[in-house]
């Protein structure tokens, strides 16, 4: 099969948010310490009656329903998540349901889960199955869904949450350059979620900064080394259009650009320019170790990124920006923000991806974009996802809901018995919403 990718898309993300500069306020911590010192406008958040498996039935149905998809077409469905709600039961057999009533059962693809990296994974494996021999001719699926929640303390505000379903297929206009894909793989606790009766992770922030930084220049190294084995020419910053990242908080996306900067630069290629080779040879002679601990060189390097941090990151910026983390869907969500910002002018363009999940595992990748043809192409995707009227639409709290709600949340999480509010007033049409656990643990869910 030839230039199998992703052929449409939909992203779905709660109504419900509250602005980072309120929680500044109300935690009393100092003014700019989220907007600006982790760079996040807005966060998402599920309420008692939405939950991932919630807004995955939702984006799910709405994508098969937006392009006319029969269900009985889809041949492979795959689910990255990090949200545990059952230890066994995958995330994928509540989907089912939407299939079973069409009469389709036949459908391969289970839960891939490890911290923010399972969207990714689920999307390999339905590209790889697409471009096996087992292949039936009929589309995969691929959905990521996780509601990102921390206790009380400075993670806190980097949570977030969605869904985003990806429908998959040859001749896709955002197809997959197969042969330049790099890994870096490892054992760490930066981030892991070892009590199984709290939905919290255990996180050591820093840690898992530096830990995402050292696999981007790992991954980095490796993709451009791919590169130019097949290609016979060195791989620069300069030949990719647009790099996006996995965004735990914006302020590390900027980070990670200019992390590639200096690699640009450690490597000498055309992409550095002789004001910027000035700027960074003071730090060439750092340790790898050294240089994840300078502060120096991480402001002398963002500073250098700046223009092109501007044009070629910027407009992935936007959802994950709005709605802060949200785990497996975060990459794919700054991909979405790059097709709402840019749509059909992305034609012919490169894409640089970098997916990275805490404990550890992280990928780089690329898809290259053609415009396609109705209703898989890029402008209606954009279309489709019709991001900037969700993000209008939404409804903003003030933190005592927020915290009330994660109260709540953390009552109910692993709970059984009970039923929810029902109130699905602030819910768009046609989203799928919880209304009751019952005494042997199942879900159950309706329809607005
Ligand atoms: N105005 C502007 N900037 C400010 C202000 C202010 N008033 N106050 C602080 N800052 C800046 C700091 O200088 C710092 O910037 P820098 O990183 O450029 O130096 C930044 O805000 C963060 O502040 P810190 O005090 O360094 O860190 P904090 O205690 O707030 O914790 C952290 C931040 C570690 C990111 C925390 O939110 C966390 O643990 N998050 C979850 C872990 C995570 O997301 N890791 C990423 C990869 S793993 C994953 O995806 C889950």
């Amino acid at each position: 099969q030839k230039n199998v990718g992703i052929l449409a898309m939909e992203i779905y993300f709660p109504p419900t948010c509250m602005q980072q500069e309120s929680l500044e306020a109300h935690d009393g911590v100092s003014k700019g310490k989220y907007t600006i010192g982790l760079g996040q406008d807005c966060l998402a958040f599920c309420t008692e009656v939405e939950d991932v498996i919630s807004m995955s039935l939702t984006a799910v149905t709405s994508l098969l329903e937006k392009y006319e998809i029969d269900p009985k077409q889809i041949g492979r469905l795959e689910v990255g998540s990090e949200t545990v709600i059952d230890k066994s039961k995958s995330i994928k057999t509540f989907l089912m349901q939407i299939f079973e009533e069409c009469g389709n059962t036949d459908i391969e693809g289970v839960d891939s889960t490890n911290a923010c990296y399972g969207g990714t994974a689920a999307l390999f494996n339905c590209v790889n199955w697409v471009e096996s021999s087992c292949w039936d001719g009929r589309y995969g699926l691929v959905v990521c869904t996780d509601s990102a929640v921390y206790a009380e303390g400075p993670a806190r505000p980097t949570g977030g949450a969605a869904a985003i379903a990806m429908l998959i297929g040859p001749d896709a206009p955002i197809a997959f350059e197969s042969k330049f894909r790099a890994s870096h793989m490892a054992h760490v606790y930066d981030f892991y979620k070892p009590n199984l009766a709290s939905e919290y992770p255990v996180v050591d922030g820093k840690l898992s900064q530096t830990c995402y930084l050292v696999a981007l220049d790992l991954c980095y190294k490796r993709f451009c080394s791919k590169y130019e084995k097949l290609e016979g020419k060195q791989f620069s910053m300069d030949d990719a259009d647009y790099f996006v990242f996995h965004s735990p908080y914006n302020k590390l996306v900027q980070k990670s650009y200019a992390r590639l900067t200096f690699n640009d630069f450690l490597r000498n290629t055309s992409s550095i320019d002789e004001a910027a080779k000035e700027k960074l040879a003071p730090f060439s002679t750092l340790t790898g170790d050294e240089s994840y601990q300078n502060r120096d060189l991480e402001k002398v390097s963002q500073q250098v990124a700046k223009p092109s941090y501007e044009k070629k990151v910027t407009p992935s910026t936007l959802i994950p920006k709005q709605i802060g983390n949200m785990y497996t869907a975060s990459l794919y969500a700054a991909f979405a923000s790059l097709l709402h910002n840019k749509n059909s002018s992305l034609d012919g363009n490169r894409v640089v991806m970098f997916s990275y999940g805490s404990g550890l595992t992280a990928t780089m990748f690329s898809f290259r974009l053609n415009e396609g043809q109705h209703p898989f192409s890029l402008s209606n995707i954009a279309n489709v996802m019709n991001v900037g009227e969700k993000l209008k639409s939404r409804h903003e709290f003030p933190p005592e809901k927020f915290i009330e709600t994660m109260q709540l949340m953390e009552h109910r999480y692993g709970a059984k018995d009970f039923v929810t509010s029902k109130d699905c007033s602030l819910l768009a049409p046609g989203t799928f919403y919880l209304t009751e656990v019952d005494s042997k643990y199942r879900r159950f869910y309706a329809q607005k």
